[in-house]
């Protein structure tokens, strides 16, 4: 099968073109005909050398794809072949064929393209569980969303609203705040202009902070916190060391923590996938909400893709079109 494999560690341009075996679902798994790939901020973590994939996991990129299974592993049941799926990968999406725990792969909701299903699933499942899960938001309460028009940052901000979440975001640029704004955020904040700790202190604190940025924003987002408010961190754009007074996480009762999807059990994402096909799926299939895409580029440009996601120049989901 054609996959694209990282050549070696490095820019963009050391993704590239070759062949491997298709690869053969174990037990309790499924081999999807890919159709679509997601292309998602840790696939260039990886790419750069900055985050290995777990032992048994494929070393191709990819953490989501849609498709059609092409094969199940003994012991499945949920799925036949044929089936129109879109999961959550360990690995391996970058290719025209990827292995998956059954259990971590959801039906296309009914009316979706597959381009669209592609760009679901690692959004998804690390909002709900950094969100809802670690998060505990409830309705009602502020919520601030950094990197708002990123992947994470558009279904973020739809699942927050629909929730009956305040929604804050901050983004690089009015292009970007406009599309915050347009997903349900209540105020989006060009974070070059505005200072979002004095905006959000001016609505009474955030009651929930979801942080892609960390760096300098670490001690501001606990300036921004409401008492009793609760950081969750996802990722380090801007670099994990920090040097931080830890009073006001005494005094005002704020808590620190945080996630990364990629590690955790099969059973936990497992639970993940069944809590989203119960609450986020029916939306889908409705229409009330959907992934944001920014664009598609042919599986053999997958370079071109990560160019343009880490120029930020995207608003939503970047895709890669595999059959
Ligand atoms: N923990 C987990 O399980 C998990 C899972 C998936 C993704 N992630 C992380 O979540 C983040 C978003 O992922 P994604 O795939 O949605 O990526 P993405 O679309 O590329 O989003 C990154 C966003 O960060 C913003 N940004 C970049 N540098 C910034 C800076 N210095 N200050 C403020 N904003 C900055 C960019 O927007 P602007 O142009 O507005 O700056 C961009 O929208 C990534 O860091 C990724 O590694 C974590």
């Amino acid at each position: 099968m054609t996959v694209v494999e990282i050549s070696q560690y490095g820019g963009p341009e050391v993704l590239k073109p070759a062949t491997a075996p298709v690869p053969e679902p174990g037990p309790g798994q499924i081999l999807i005909r890919v159709a679509y790939a997601g292309v998602n901020r840790p696939d260039a973590l990886q790419r750069a050398g900055n985050y290995a994939p777990p032992a048994d996991a494929s070393p191709l990129p990819g953490l989501e794809a849609s498709g059609h299974v092409a094969a199940i592993g003994e012991g499945v049941t949920r799925w036949a072949v044929g089936d129109a799926v879109t999961a959550l990968l360990p690995g391996g999406g970058y290719a025209e064929y990827a292995v998956t725990d059954a259990a971590h792969a959801l039906p296309v909701p009914e009316g979706m393209s597959m381009d669209r299903a592609a760009a679901l699933c690692e959004t998804a499942f690390t909002v709900w569980t950094n969100v809802f899960m670690r998060g505990g938001l409830q309705a009602g309460e502020r919520f601030l969303v950094h990197g708002g028009s990123s992947g994470i940052g558009t279904m973020a901000i739809q699942l927050a609203t629909l929730h009956g979440a305040r929604v804050f975001a901050t983004a690089g640029s009015a292009e970007k705040c406009e599309a915050c704004l347009g997903l349900g955020a209540e105020r989006a904040l060009n974070y070059r202009d505005v200072d979002f700790v004095e905006a959000m202190k001016a609505e009474g604190g955030a009651d929930l902070i979801l942080d892609m940025v960390g760096g300098s924003y670490i001690p501001r987002n606990l300036d921004a916190l409401a008492n009793d408010g609760r950081l969750v961190q996802i990722a380090f754009l801007q670099g994990s060391t920090v040097e931080l007074n830890m009073t006001q996480v005494m005094t005002r009762r704020l808590t620190i923590t945080g996630s990364t999807l990629r590690p955790q059990s099969s059973v936990a994402k497992a639970a993940i996938a069944r809590a989203l096909e119960d609450k986020v799926w029916p939306h889908l299939v409705s229409g009330r909400i959907g992934p944001v895409m920014d664009s598609e580029f042919a599986l053999t440009d997958a370079s071109k893709a990560h160019a343009r996601m880490e120029g930020s120049l995207h608003i939503g989901k970047v895709v890669l079109k595999v059959s």
